[in-house]
């Protein structure tokens, strides 16, 4: 059993003069048991201050972290039956790889044939029998990175944190590490909660997401929940590559009894008109005559090149500014005259740059916000 709830936790890094800058703004946030809680967000948002506050590293400046029930705030790191791997591995270059692993319990004064017996356990897990007996130096990154996570079971402890352990591998090693540390999340059951700016791992990793920004939590769900029904439009342009499209424009009754139609904002020319469909139309209600950004995600704008009957009501006209051919299919950078915005099509439908083209958008998958306070229309 490991829950981990965060109150109010707040954080201010105390200057030479003056107050502190607060940089963790009173954030609430319960970790189950067993799950595997991902903290996502651009650099400097505050995900390793709050998980090194977790792990008792940073001094907490307001609220409460409890593990367990219990309040740990003044509860020493060694204490908190917590450990930490980090995204430089912080391994002893003195030690084997066996030392390294068996250091943690053996400070702990563990009996020898404990000591050994686990790490044998954790390295056959990891697949770190052969490099047993090199020093750090001898592996490479990835190889590294498992010994600094094997240190890190060996302790068999109640949560497991992970700062950004991947950033410094290579693309494909950072897939491959990635899965192994999902299956040991599976295999150990553990708690873990797990930093990383970057979203794919978010979404690939995460039981459920938290997205922060600035020291704020902007939302917490599962993967995709997050994609499908973000609360607002950090969270919609963060999750999601490439990232959602965004129209800026107003709300106005269209000529269709009972349904909104959206007019984007284009000083350029014609304002791309939109009629919505009439869910969008009921979260729009509250905005008639007002600023609203509508959001769509690239897979939700097809060129009706494949479609037998493309919707006059969303199909707009606009035009090709690049298009880059991914193999399995190919984005479409488009503009509208105001707006630039990406598709994702077959990579059997070929364009000219400058060319006219229509796109239809699926209105179903369809996002408004309010464009003052970016909340989702809902
Ligand atoms: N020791 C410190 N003293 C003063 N400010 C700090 C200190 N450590 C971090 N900060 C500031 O706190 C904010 C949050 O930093 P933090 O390291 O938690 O961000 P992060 O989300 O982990 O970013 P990254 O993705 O770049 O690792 C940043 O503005 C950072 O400059
Ligand atoms: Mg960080």
């Amino acid at each position: 059993m490991a829950t981990v709830v965060i109150s109010n936790l707040e954080k201010s890094y105390a200057e030479t003069k003056g107050p502190g800058v607060k940089v963790v703004h009173g954030i609430n946030l319960e970790i189950r048991d067993r799950e595997f809680m991902v903290l996502v967000g651009p650099s400097g948002c505050g995900k390793s201050t709050t998980l090194r506050m977790i792990a008792g590293l940073e001094e907490i400046t307001g609220g409460t972290i409890a593990i367990d029930g219990v309040v740990v705030n003044n509860v020493l790191p060694k204490d908190r039956d917590i450990a930490m791997v980090f995204q430089n591995y912080a391994l002893y270059p003195h030690m084997s790889v066996y030392e390294n692993m068996a250091f943690g319990l053996k400070l702990r004064k563990f009996p020898k044939a404990e000591i050994d017996a686990r790490v044998r356990e954790a390295s056959a897990m990891l697949g770190l029998d052969p490099y047993l007996d090199r020093k750090p130096k001898a592996l490479s990154g990835g190889q590294r990175q498992r010994v600094a996570v094997g240190r890190a079971i060996v302790r068999k402890p109640k949560v497991f944190l992970f700062d950004e352990p991947l950033s410094n591998l290579d693309a494909k090693m950072r897939v491959s590490t990635r899965t192994e540390i999902s299956k040991l999340h599976a295999r150990l059951g553990a708690t873990m909660i797990y930093v990383t700016h970057d979203q794919v791992e978010a979404m690939t990793m995460g039981d459920r997401i938290c997205v922060m920004k600035d020291g704020r939590i902007m939302q917490v769900d599962a993967p995709l929940d997050l994609y499908n029904r973000p609360e607002n439009m950090f969270v919609a342009g963060f999750i999601g590559s490439p990232p959602m499209n965004f129209f800026k424009g107003r709300l106005q009754r269209s000529a269709t009894p009972g349904l909104l139609e959206f007019v984007e904002t284009n000083s350029a020319g014609a304002p791309v008109r939109i009629t919505l469909d009439a869910a969008l139309s009921a979260k729009g209600a509250g905005h008639v005559d007002r600023e609203v950004v509508f959001g769509i995600r690239p897979e939700d704008v097809q060129d009706t090149l494949g479609l037998e009957r493309p919707d006059p009501a969303h199909t707009i006209e606009v035009k090709v500014e690049v298009s880059e051919p991914m193999g399995a299919e190919t984005f479409l950078y488009l503009g509208t005259g105001a707006t630039s915005f990406i598709a994702r099509v077959r990579p059997t439908d070929r364009f000219e740059v400058g060319q006219a083209v229509k796109v239809t958008l699926k209105i179903g998958a369809a996002h408004l916000f309010d464009a003052a306070t970016e909340q989702v229309l809902k």
